[in-house]
């Protein structure tokens, strides 16, 4: 089968489009033959050798990739769940070794879900690793309440733009941060109230805030431990707190953390549920060819992506 392989890392053109073997499935897995990959910022950071490189590096050949939508093809003696030709996606794997960036991958059973069927292959493959940090992020870790005054910020990237739409379903009042160009889509993702980070200090228009979701790091950590209410809660997802803030959250009696996504089929059971009933839609930046995954590894480094980069076979 085809897949890209990361020999070392480095720019995109690292990624070497190559002939491997079809994995064989172990008796929890199901493999399946994908039909869409979602790129996320991590696969380009871990591809550069950052992000979760450091846990793949030692593997050969390592093959990148988490998220994807596609149909089951074969079936682990211990899968009760799934058959073939069942319509799966799920985030695989996360934080190991996915091996996504393929025509088949042996993933599984537990990180899956079934795809609704009112959704494309592609919307699916978008809301796997961006919708599920969203939701375990606000449901799980932080708890988000119905009448909580919440901050999402790049509210029209990957995984603002689900956390935007889960905020608001959870029925809290929700303030996203993007640029200008992109204030109409927050608004119609259910946000109640934009501002626009390169005209105004989002410290000057908000406080007291129940949660924050920051997604952008350096000192917008500290700028947006401000604007948490005492009790509150920030969640900081790029790259984790230094001691010096997490010390500075204790003292502010805020609950100030970094988490990383994690796979489940549990969650992604939700986010089917949700996306069939139209509570949860993916946004898709653009979509790619296969043979593109380089083009969709340059457009996601700019971190100016709208929604969700997706690469379809
Ligand atoms: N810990 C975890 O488990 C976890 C999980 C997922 C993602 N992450 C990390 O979280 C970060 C965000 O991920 P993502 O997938 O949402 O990224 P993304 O899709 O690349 O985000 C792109 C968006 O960021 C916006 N943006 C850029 N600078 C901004 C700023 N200063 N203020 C507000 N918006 C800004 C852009 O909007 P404009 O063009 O309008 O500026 C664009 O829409 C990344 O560092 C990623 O690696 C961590």
């Amino acid at each position: 089968m085809k897949a890209f392989i990361l020999s070392d890392p480095g720019a995109a053109d690292m990624l070497q489009l190559s002939d491997v073997e079809k994995p064989m499935i172990q008796p929890d897995q199901v493999l399946v033959q994908i039909k869409a990959i979602s790129i996320n910022p991590v696969d380009a950071k871990s591809r550069a050798g950052k992000g979760v490189y450091g846990r793949l590096k030692e593997i050969k050949p390592l093959i990148l990739g988490w998220d994807i939508s596609g149909i089951v093809s074969e079936v682990g003696t211990e899968v009760t769940d799934f058959k073939v030709g069942d319509e799966v996606f799920g985030m695989v794997n996360f934080p190991g070794h996915g091996r996504a960036y393929a025509e088949y991958v042996a993933a599984p059973a537990s990180h899956l879900a079934l795809k609704p069927d009112n959704i494309s292959h592609e919307e699916a493959a978008a809301a796997t690793l961006a919708a599920l940090t969203a939701y375990q992020g606000l449901v799980q870790q932080a708890k988000v309440q119905a009448g909580q005054k919440v901050l999402i910020h790049a509210a029209a990237g990957g995984v603002g733009h689900f956390a935007v739409q889960i905020a608001k379903h959870l029925g809290a009042h929700v303030t996203g941060t993007s640029s200008a160009a992109n204030k109409d889509l927050v608004l119609k993702l259910g946000a109640d109230a934009h501002i626009d980070y390169r005209s105004v200090k989002f410290e000057e228009v908000v406080n007291d805030l129940d949660f924050v979701l920051e997604t952008i790091g350096g000192d917008q950590i500290d700028r947006s431990l401000e604007v948490v209410k005492k009790g509150g809660t920030m969640i900081s997802i790029p790259s984790g707190l230094s001691e010096q803030i997490t010390e500075k959250a204790k003292a502010k009696d805020i609950n100030g953390f970094f988490f990383l996504v994690q796979s489940s089929g549990e969650d992604m059971k939700i986010i089917a549920e949700w996306l069939e009933k139209g509570i949860l839609k993916a946004h898709l930046s653009k979509t790619y060819s296969f043979e593109q995954m380089f083009e969709a590894h340059k457009h996601v480094e700019t971190g100016r992506t709208v929604g969700k980069v997706v690469v379809v076979l």
